[in-house]
């Protein structure tokens, strides 16, 4: 390489600095094509004045530090010009901002997921001609065991872990209370369901709270037998899921029922393939269920040889986690929605404000 060889070369690195500042759009572009420069050509170029004659040396130096400060006076000049574009575009942004305007996502509020299954479950049956009653939450150990068929010391009452309070009474471990009260109250045939809160001393964790909602159905008529239950428990379903849903039935004891049965359905939190909140069984209880035990019947003052009837204790609070895909129970006492994984199912459309 003769000196006219290097100043082209140099003319060259120049023309590309050139070229490169200006296509660069951001501070990090134009740094790493100026090092990208600095690294290759230029480093070249100066590795290549051990080949000059020692006469030449000097100039050919002098070339390639003109060449080098050239290419920073480049880069300088275009980062003072992409700085100045930076902040009159954030002045722009800033005198863009309007506070009064909404939100770029607006979620609406709406009932608590148990409360707006709670609603559609009760128009269901209002639907099937059914009464909607209540009942207290603080119960009589008669009404919450005795008249159910579970006399003191019997080892069902083991089943349901109970707050007893001081004056002998409980807080209602299940919904079941009302049966006995409806059959008093109203007397056969009968069609009835009473929703509400249902307390037991349990361990809290993601499938377990001390505090929770059944929804307890009672019918009572003539020749009523095991099939209108089936029936009537996947309509049920069916409308609040609304489609088919997988549903198994096993023997279960209650002894307030006879036949008694667990109608459970498949996990939707994780499809049926087992997580936390089935116990990773891919199965949910939803609906133990059963054909009213004559015992139950005669402490409503109904003949069990006239009538019969069947009941159900709906988990609310499991149904309402598989619609919305709750996976912990204990989201349910938060505030907290991110745990809401069908939002939308609950609040309607989340509107995006353009
Ligand atoms: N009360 C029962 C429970 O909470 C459920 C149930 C209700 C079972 C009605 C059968 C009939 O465990």
């Amino acid at each position: 390489m003769d000196l006219s060889q290097l100043e082209q070369l140099l003319g060259g690195i120049e023309a590309e600095a050139a070229a490169s500042a200006k296509a660069a759009k951001s501070l990090d572009a134009l740094r790493s094509a100026e090092s990208k420069l600095a690294k290759g050509p230029l480093a070249e170029a100066l590795k290549s004045i051990k080949q000059f004659a020692p006469e030449e040396r000097a100039a050919a130096g002098q070339a390639i530090n003109r060449a080098k400060n050239a290419v920073k006076r480049i880069f300088t000049e275009a980062q003072r010009t992409l700085q100045q574009a930076d902040v009159a575009g954030e002045r722009k942004h800033a005198a863009g901002f309007d506070p009064t305007l909404p939100p770029p996502v607006t979620m609406r509020g709406s009932l608590h997921p148990v409360t707006a299954v709670q609603r559609e479950v009760e128009r269901i049956f209002v639907g099937l001609g059914f009464t909607i009653v209540g009942g207290p939450e603080m119960e009589t150990d008669y009404y919450n065991f005795e008249a159910l068929n579970i006399p003191a010391m019997h080892p069902a009452r083991d089943a349901q872990d109970t707050f007893w309070l001081t004056n002998g009474w409980l807080l209602r471990t299940h919904t079941s209370p009302c049966q006995v009260r409806a059959m008093k109250r109203f007397g056969p045939p009968l069609r009835v369901i009473a929703p509400g809160r249902c307390f037991r001393y349990e361990a809290i964790d993601a499938s377990h709270e001390n505090t929770f909602f059944q929804l307890e159905g009672l019918l009572i008529d003539r020749d009523i037998s095991i099939a209108h239950l089936i029936a009537f428990m996947k309509l049920l379903l069916r409308e609040v899921f609304k489609r088919d849903v997988e549903v198994r039935l096993r023997p279960g004891f209650f002894p307030f029922v006879e036949p008694g049965f667990e109608l459970d359905m498949s996990c939707m939190i994780c499809g049926g393939e087992g997580c936390p909140t089935c116990k990773k069984s891919g199965w949910v209880e939803v609906l133990p269920c059963g054909m009213v035990h004559p015992n139950v019947l005669r402490h409503g003052d109904i003949d069990p040889h006239e009538y019969t009837g069947f009941a159900f204790g709906l988990g609310l609070t499991r149904l309402a986690m598989m619609k919305y895909g709750v996976a912990d129970i204990r989201i349910l006492n938060s505030g907290d929605l991110r745990g809401i994984v069908n939002r939308e199912r609950l609040m309607g459309p989340i509107v995006s404000n353009g």
